[in-house]
This record gives C-alpha cells, structure tokens and sequence, in this order.
C-alpha cells in the first residue's frame, strides 16, 4: 500500500516551486523597499498565546487548531501572534522606535480542504510595530497593492474600520438587539454567535443571513471621533498613493485583535476562497499579550491562493532551466567531459550531463526534457581535434568550439560562449 499526504497538506512540486521561488523573491524584494527585516520564528507555541490574541471564541481557536493538548501546545494558525511574542520576548522595540518585519512560512488551521483552501498553508506576513498614524494604514496597504500588482496579478481592495474598545461595544449592543429581532432567520452558527462574536454574523456566507443583515447597524456610523478621523486620513493617504479601494462595511475579519483599519485583497477568480490576503491595525494587542503599549497593524498574504492566480494568469512561466547539456558519446569523451562539467558548474553555470553512455538521440531528448539552453556534443573524432560542437536549442545554430588548454581553460571559454549566446 502506497502512503500518501494528508488530506490537506500538499506537496509543492519542482515545476510549480519555480512560481513559489518568484513570489517569495518579488515579496522580499518590496518588502525590504518598505525598510521590513525578515523575522524567522518556530513552529509550535504555547497555546494560550493563540487564544489570547485571536480570540477564544473565534473559529480558528474553537475548532481549527492543531494543538496537542497534553503538552499545551499548538501549530501556530497564523504568523501575527507568534511574531509579536518574539518581539516582546527579546525587547525588540528598545532598539528601535518603529519596526518593520517580515516572516514567511507555513500555517496550519483544521479547516474544511477545497481548491484554495488547505490545513498547512503559506502566508507572507509583515507587520509595523509602534506607529499609529494614518499614513501608516495607507503606507502598508499600498505595500501589499503593490507586490500583487509585481506579481502581475489583479483584485480588489476593501477597506473598513471595527473602531476602538471606546466606541465598538456601543455599537456591538446596537448590533446584538438588531440580531435577536431577527435570530429565528438566522442560521444555527449565527444564532449561537450572537452570544458570542455578534460581529461575526455580518460576514455570514449564507444567503439568508446575508439578506437578513442588508440593514443592520454600520459601524461606520457608531464609530467615536478619533476612530472616524483615522479612517478618514487613511481613505485620503490612500488616494494620495492611487491605491483604489471601496469600502466594506460588512468586513468584520475572522480573527480578534482587530482595532480600526481592516481591509482584504478580493478576487473572483478562485470560487469561494476571494482573500488572497488581509490584515488590519492591532492597537492594544501587544499590550494584552504582556509587552509594551505599542500600537501595530499588519497583513499577510495566502501563497497558496497566489500560486494558483499565477498559475491561471500564466505569469512567471519557467524559462530555460539549465544552461547547458553535454552530450558526451563514448567512453573517452565522457572521461574528458566529467572534470570539464565540474568546472562549468564552478563558473556558475546550470549544467547536466548523461552518466549511462545513451545514444546521441537519446542524449538530445533528454537535453530537452532539462529544458537546456544549449548542447555541448563531444565525440572522440571532436575530441582528436581537441574541438567540440556547440548547439543552441532554440535556434538550432550549430558552431565549433575550440576545446584547447587546461579544463579550466575550456571550462571559461565555454562559460562565455554560452553565456553571449544567451
Ligand atoms: P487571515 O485573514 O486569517 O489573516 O489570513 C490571511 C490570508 O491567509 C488569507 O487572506 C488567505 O489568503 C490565507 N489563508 C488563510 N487561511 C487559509 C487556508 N486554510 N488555506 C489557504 N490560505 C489561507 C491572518 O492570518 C492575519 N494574521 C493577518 C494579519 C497580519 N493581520 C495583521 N497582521
């Protein structure tokens, strides 16, 4: 019996970790523009830090979490809270007022697997710890607009504000007496969750309770009026970027620690998973997790779900994947090859050789499997000549190449040979 992956973990294969490879890059690159600095951190945390952050009566912390019980620990579902552990656990923000950071790498929820959605995922996060300002909100939201926009991919961009401890319970009792006129409309999960997460209801995929929430409340209008100055200048800074928007004033966000600004990066191109990436202003969360009083705000995007729009757009196809094939036929020839292989790879280039002693043909098919810039064909009678036969697989030019010197000698002029032919 073959052994296979669990259901909902994936294996990302050669072809498609080419795309991966891109991503990352076009994110490190545009993050490091903005001043962010990688942070790696573990795994595994102590559980209490997820429910403290996220939130105990969360979907992700009542139901999706691995967590092994016995030992108090959890597979961190998402990247924010353990980076704001590390931060306060080694005292990040005393050497410098403002940080910026940066962390990628797996995540594991226990949710229900469909294209775009798994229970080991990936997610490129970056957070802004210490400023609060409006420009802030704006400045971060364009980052991410900006790496979706390098990375050739479209989608919309909503924004909304869930205000401040001040002015969010006013408006989740207006809320909770909206609901309970209404709960026998509502679906079973709703129903429960008026008592425990009102806000939650708004953002119910359900159709029904979709239309029964059409008129509640808006927090827009219950926020206080520092909360509804800071949405205001972070809808003006974006407009002074041309990051284009549109407000959401069902967009409630899955996960607790939200204050203020919340905004998502929605496509219509992978069904029922739309957030290709999201986040939002924390302020108050690095406190409640026992650091300083420092105001943060952050977003992290789904690679998975960015794989697949590159994919469907054909963006970042894989080129030529190896510089050079050599042919090498017969005993001698190959013997002569083997050293001069090495020394092309100490030159930095991509280079394979056959070791089985194959015909020519099959040597050239398998050149085009490696998908090969070019073929290097030596033979004994080339080899007499101290000569070999160069061939670009594209064009199909064929040349003679001197094979004279030392190995290192031919190796450095068949380096840039290949290399101007390029
Ligand atoms: P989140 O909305 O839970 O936020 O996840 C962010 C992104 O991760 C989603 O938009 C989606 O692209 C991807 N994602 C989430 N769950 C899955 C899944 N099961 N399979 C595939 N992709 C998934 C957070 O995690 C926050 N920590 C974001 C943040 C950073 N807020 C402030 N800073």
């Amino acid at each position: 019996m073959k052994i296979k992956a669990i259901n909902g973990f994936k294996d990302i294969l050669p072809d498609e970790a080419v795309r991966w490879q891109y991503m990352e890059g076009v994110a490190r690159d545009i993050f490091e523009r903005f001043g962010a600095r990688e942070i790696r951190l573990p795994i595994l945390e102590k559980t209490e830090l997820f429910a403290r952050s996220i939130g105990e009566a969360t979907d992700i912390v009542e139901k999706e979490m691995y967590t092994f019980p016995d030992k108090g620990i959890t597979m961190r579902p998402e990247g924010t809270a353990s980076l704001l552990r590390a931060f306060i656990e080694h005292g990040l923000h005393v050497q410098q007022p403002v940080q910026r950071l940066y962390t990628i790498g797996p995540m594991f929820r226990h949710e229900r697997p469909q294209k775009g959605r798994l229970r080991q995922f990936h997610q490129m996060d970056v957070e802004v710890i210490g400023a609060s300002e409006p420009r802030v909100d704006a400045e971060l939201i364009a980052m991410g607009r900006m790496l979706l926009d390098e990375l050739g991919i479209s989608a919309s961009l909503e924004i909304n504000s869930l205000g401040c401890p001040e002015c969010r319970p006013g408006f989740r009792r207006q809320l909770v007496s909206f609901l309970k006129e209404r709960r026998d409309r509502l679906c079973r999960d709703c129903d429960r969750r008026i008592d425990t997460n009102p806000l939650r209801v708004l953002d119910c995929k359900n159709p029904d309770c979709r239309s029964q929430v059409q008129d509640a409340p808006s927090i827009l209008d219950a926020l206080c009026g520092p909360c509804d100055d800071h949405f205001a200048h972070v809808c003006r800074n974006l407009e002074a970027l041309g990051v284009a928007y549109s407000v959401n004033r069902f967009m409630v966000r899955g996960l607790d620690y939200y204050t203020r600004t919340t905004f998502e990066f929605i496509t219509g191109d992978l069904g029922a998973q739309a957030a290709i990436g999201a986040g939002g202003r924390y302020d108050g969360l690095i406190e409640q997790l026992g650091g300083p009083a420092l105001p943060g705000i952050g977003f992290a995007m789904g690679m998975e779900r960015i794989a697949l729009l590159m994919e469907q757009q054909e963006v970042a196809r894989p080129g030529p994947r190896m510089d050079l094939f050599v042919a090498a036929l017969g005993e001698k020839a190959a013997g002569h090859a083997f050293p001069l292989v090495h020394q092309l790879r100490r030159q930095g280039l991509k280079v394979a050789m056959d070791h089985s002693g194959r015909s020519l043909k099959a040597q050239m098919k398998q050149a085009g499997r490696v998908n090969a810039a070019h073929t290097l064909i030596i033979g004994d009678n080339e080899l007499q000549q101290q000569e070999a036969i160069l061939r670009n697989m594209e064009t199909r030019e064929q040349e003679t190449v001197p094979l004279q010197g030392t190995v290192t000698e031919q190796a450095h002029s068949l380096a840039r040979r290949v290399r101007d032919n390029s």
